[in-house]
């Protein structure tokens, strides 16, 4: 029978539990701790899941079950500590959440604690997963959009949330390929202070190794993807080549237009669909080190890295080039530069969110 993974789960949010359900659910996983600061979560969580060892502190509920994955799902202004939390526990697998960091100080910080573990680490992009998105991948893929020269994401969301997703997919669809340098410009302070900080709009150009830009919108002067009604999924991002192009709406399905004429197909980001063969891939790795998870740190750090030469730009002007090579806290060079003028809205809808 194959080998059933030990998993501790911390931070019971929203995303630990469909980390830990998810893991329950899959006969190559047991949750067998759980921890979180807030004691009505964990003691809920706890009660859900049915798990043995609960407890405040994510070390001492490492410690007393010595998991081969450690997954933290806490907010992102703590990430290093928990990798070595990770690390010191003997997981043989590191889960995390999306951003990888808020600077990068302490990206590299992670990056560096990773590579000198050997430790094996996936970051939670999962909406690849989701159909509309795989339709897309395949589609670039199989050539049908001939020569690719554009790759593009935009989103409503702000940064912190949702430009490692963006830079993600889009470094997928140009097939990983290295970003040599970017340049960006940042609008709008009333993000700076928010739990997952950010400008509340930036947008950029990536110049890739093999020719490829990257175009990102991300925030409060985002075009509307009007397909999509769900704020939050309000995303669109593609390839253009030669031939054609296709991209993918994250709440809203997928198209293309190619030699071969125009197609469409469903598709919408889902929880219940894209976090099965997410977890599902974290077994196949650990089962085999040549099957490496698609979501796997060194590309998520890439992304990670464009996220930051973004803000170094918007903050400092310029081109930055890749990859980064001091460490610097991107939100405070933020903080000092992004002028105080009033944002411009590109919806109506985002009022709510965007206010300086
Ligand atoms: N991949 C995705 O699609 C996706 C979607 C939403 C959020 N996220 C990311 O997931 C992360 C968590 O977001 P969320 O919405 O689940 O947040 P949340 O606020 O619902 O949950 C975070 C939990 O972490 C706990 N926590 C904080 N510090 C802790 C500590 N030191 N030890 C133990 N527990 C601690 C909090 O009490 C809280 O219960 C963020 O980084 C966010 O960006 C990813």
């Amino acid at each position: 029978m194959a080998k059933k993974y030990k998993v501790v789960v911390v931070g019971m949010g929203k995303r630990g539990m469909h980390h830990a359900t998810t893991c329950q659910a899959n006969p190559r996983f047991e949750v067998a701790g759980i921890c979180d600061i807030d004691q009505k979560r964990l003691d809920d969580a706890a009660a859900k899941l049915g798990v043995a060892v609960k407890g405040n502190d994510a070390a001492e509920v490492a410690r007393a079950v010595r998991p081969e994955v450690f997954c933290f799902c806490t907010l992102p202004n703590i990430r290093a500590s928990m990798v070595k939390i990770g690390i010191e526990s003997g997981a043989k697998l590191i889960a995390m959440e999306k951003p990888v960091a808020l600077t990068s100080a302490e990206g590299f910080e992670v990056r560096d604690l990773l590579a000198r573990s050997g430790v094996k680490a996936v970051v939670s992009h999962q909406h690849r997963y989701g159909e509309h998105y795989q339709k897309v991948g395949e589609l670039v893929a199989s050539g049908a959009l001939g020569r690719i020269h554009t790759v593009y994401g935009t989103a409503t969301g702000w940064m912190m949330h949702m430009l490692s997703h963006l830079v993600d997919y889009l470094r997928w669809f140009n097939n990983d390929a290295e970003a040599e340098w970017v340049m960006a410009q940042a609008a709008g302070r009333s993000k700076l202070a928010d739990i997952h900080p950010s400008p509340d709009y930036i947008d950029g150009f990536i110049h890739f190794a093999n020719g490829v830009h990257g175009v990102i919108e991300c925030g409060a002067g985002a075009p509307d993807v009007p397909e999509v009604d769900y704020w939050w999924r309000k995303c669109r991002m593609g390839a253009q080549g030669t031939d054609g192009f296709a991209e993918v709406l994250t709440g809203g399905g997928w198209r293309a237009v190619t030699k071969a004429g125009a197609s469409s197909g469903a598709g919408s980001m889902s929880y219940d669909l894209d976090m099965p063969p997410y977890i599902q891939e974290m077994a196949e790795w650990l089962d085999d080190d040549r099957r490496v998870h698609p979501c796997h740190f060194s590309s998520a750090y890439k992304g990670f890295e464009i996220m930051m030469a973004f803000c170094r730009s918007a903050a400092e002007g310029g081109q930055v080039a890749l990859p980064l090579t001091s460490a610097a806290d991107e939100i405070e060079m933020l903080k000092r530069s992004v002028p105080g003028r009033k944002i411009l809205l590109s919806l109506a809808a985002s009022a709510k969110e965007y206010t300086s």
